[in-house]
């Protein structure tokens, strides 16, 4: 014959257990959070003018384009509150071409590190659907600056305010569907060949879709 208290007691524990990590994996403070997924990087549409006229007297200002990518992307974060958060957005370096009107093309990598604190408005309540916003700031380093007429290519570090929208849809304790999109401020001083040639202004809108996960 079963006796009812090791019962009683083994649902007694389970609730507890079942309160406990209901309790520690509530959206909210003292999470700490990975977002992974792939993110469209595309600059705004005017970028700004060379002036060329340093380099050669018979050349003069010309529109500069620059074209979008998509890669990986990844964020690391921690919820020290149910409503706030901090952010990174890293990612593995992003390679644009670019267009100098009529003159030259090329390409550069860079690397775009976003720091944002962030508001969570439904954060530490059962919602499923958990929005957030949040403001920053990035430095974006460039790397591997080339012209497709051989001119040597400088860009200057980019230091610049961003801003974030973004959803989690939890599916689990753990894991949620994540959209997310930045905008960034990203303004570069251009040398070519050692010649001051004027402001690349990048400022793009990072569009971002993936998973989620919290621990
Ligand atoms: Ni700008």
């Amino acid at each position: 014959m079963r006796k009812p208290l090791p019962a009683l007691l083994a649902a007694g524990l389970a609730a507890a257990a079942f309160t406990t990590s209901t309790q520690a994996l509530a959206y909210g403070a003292g999470d700490f959070f990975a977002r992974l997924g792939v993110a469209k990087v595309a600059p705004k549409s005017d970028n700004g003018e060379l002036n060329l006229a340093g380099l050669d007297p018979s050349l003069s200002s010309y529109g500069v384009n620059v074209e979008d990518d998509t890669g990986f992307a990844f964020t690391l974060g921690y919820r020290f509150h149910d409503n706030v958060g901090v952010e990174l957005l890293a990612a593995l370096p992003f390679k644009h071409d670019f267009q100098v009107d009529g003159v030259t093309g090329g390409s550069t990598k860079h690397l775009p590190p976003t720091l944002t604190v962030q508001y969570y408005p439904l954060g530490g309540t059962a919602a499923l659907v958990q929005p957030y916003v949040g403001v920053g700031v990035n430095y974006t380093r460039f790397s591997s600056e080339k012209t497709d007429i051989g001119l040597d290519l400088d860009l200057s570090s980019s230091w610049g305010a961003a801003g974030q929208v973004g959803v989690d849809l939890l599916i689990n304790d753990n894991w949620a569907l994540n959209a997310a999109a930045w905008y960034i401020d990203i303004d570069t001083d251009a040398k070519i060949e050692g010649v001051d040639v004027g402001t690349i202004k990048i400022d793009p809108l990072v569009v971002m879709g993936g998973i989620s996960y919290r621990f």
